[in-house]
């Protein structure tokens, strides 16, 4: 959850459409990323328009990691939160109902399995996941 779902004190909400569709919490915490954690986290998208406003917003205010668990998990995932933009996200989905613009738009989501486990490593340790 970015910092923009903390803002607006969505968390309860996104977690809770995010369970009743059938995923498993593994791990969860709220964090202030430093820039460098931001950085290294989106560093696929370094050199592109977006990156400095994208590494800004990911640091002005506390983020929700959550390690989630399901078959077919990341593509049920995208499936849940919608478009990148949600002007382009379907109705009822997370972005959608939530998101402001294609900056600001409420959660993140791994785009791989492979990446899935890089990122939960990248915020947690083997004692904090189920
Ligand atoms: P995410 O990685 O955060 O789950 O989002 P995504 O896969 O749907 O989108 P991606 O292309 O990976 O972009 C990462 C994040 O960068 C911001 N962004 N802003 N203003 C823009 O044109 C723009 N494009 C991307 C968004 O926060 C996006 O989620
Ligand atoms: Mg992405």
């Amino acid at each position: 959850m970015k910092p923009d779902c903390v803002r607006k004190n969505l968390q309860g909400e996104v977690l809770a459409r995010i369970q009743q569709a059938g995923f498993t919490v593994v791990g969860m915490k709220q964090i202030n990323m430093t820039k460098a954690m931001a950085e290294g986290f989106y560093a696929v998208h370094k050199g592109r328009p977006f990156f400095d406003g994208l590494v800004e917003f990911m640091t002005s205010g506390a983020c929700v990691p959550v390690a989630l668990e399901k078959d077919n998990a990341v593509a049920d995932y995208r499936t849940l939160i919608g478009a990148t933009d949600p002007k382009d996200a379907a109705p009822g989905t997370i972005r959608k109902d939530f998101a402001d613009n294609k900056g600001e738009n409420i959660v993140h989501g791994s785009d791989s399995a492979e990446n899935g486990i890089i990122e939960v490593s990248y915020f947690f340790a083997q004692t904090e996941l189920l």
